[in-house]
């Protein structure tokens, strides 16, 4: 009888803890109402380290090194893997002529069936982690092209985009985006412009997401 009622104790007591873990894990989707419950955890919660549902990556093409600082700022914030996107054939300062309508970058923008091969497009962590930062430099006013292998070459079912840029100015819009994955979530991402580069901006952006990543 005695070691019935331990028994029914340890049980009692096992179901409090996992009630207690899952009611901080309702934090998948980012358009919860619950928004207030999905601010990021600062590690306080121990039960945070087993959910492995929210796992994220960053994935970024910098052509001159701006896109590359934010991209390094995201994900020591919320402690990710991070890749960056090398073109077989780099681009050099000619290449990125935008006011030379013979340069590369003109001629590419020109051929809609240009595609940038990249060195590799498929990373370790890419199938368990479910939030993918993008990041790439706005380039005419979109995001640079040199992305599109890597996203045309994964599979993003049950994934989440989200994209992210600089510029000297130009907003982006996932619009022109979204045909590079249909069966992506798309998040409208935000661009930074160069003199919004640093941490504040960017950890404060990453918090107002309401991802508990
Ligand atoms: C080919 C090309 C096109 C660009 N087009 C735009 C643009 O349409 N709007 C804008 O604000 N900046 C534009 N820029 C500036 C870049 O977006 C900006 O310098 C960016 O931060 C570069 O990022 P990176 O250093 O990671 O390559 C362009 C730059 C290049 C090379």
């Amino acid at each position: 009888m005695k070691k019935i009622k331990l028994s029914l104790l340890f049980l009692s007591l096992l179901g409090i803890c996992l009630t207690g873990c899952n009611s901080n894990n309702i934090v998948d989707d980012p358009n919860n109402d619950n928004a207030q419950d999905n601010e990021k955890n600062n590690g306080e919660n121990d039960c945070e380290n087993i959910n492995v549902s929210n796992k994220a990556m960053v994935v970024y093409f910098s052509a001159t090194g701006n896109t590359r600082r934010v991209a390094n700022m995201i994900s020591s914030y919320i402690d990710s893997p991070i890749y960056e996107l090398e073109p077989v054939d780099p681009y050099t300062q000619e290449d990125l002529n935008y006011n030379d309508s013979n340069s590369r970058v003109s001629k590419e923008r020109n051929d809609p069936n240009h595609l940038t091969e990249l060195v590799n497009a498929n990373f370790d962590e890419f199938d368990e982690s479910k939030y993918i930062f993008i990041g790439a430099p706005i380039w005419w006013g979109q995001l640079s092209w040199v992305i599109n292998d890597f996203v045309l070459s994964n599979n993003f079912l049950d994934k989440t985009i989200i994209p992210f840029a600089t510029a000297s100015s130009s907003s982006f819009n996932i619009g022109g985006l979204k045909h590079l994955s249909e069966e992506a979530t798309w998040l409208e991402g935000r661009r930074f412009r160069i003199s919004e580069i640093n941490e504040e901006t960017i950890n404060s952006w990453i918090d107002s997401l309401n991802i508990n990543f």
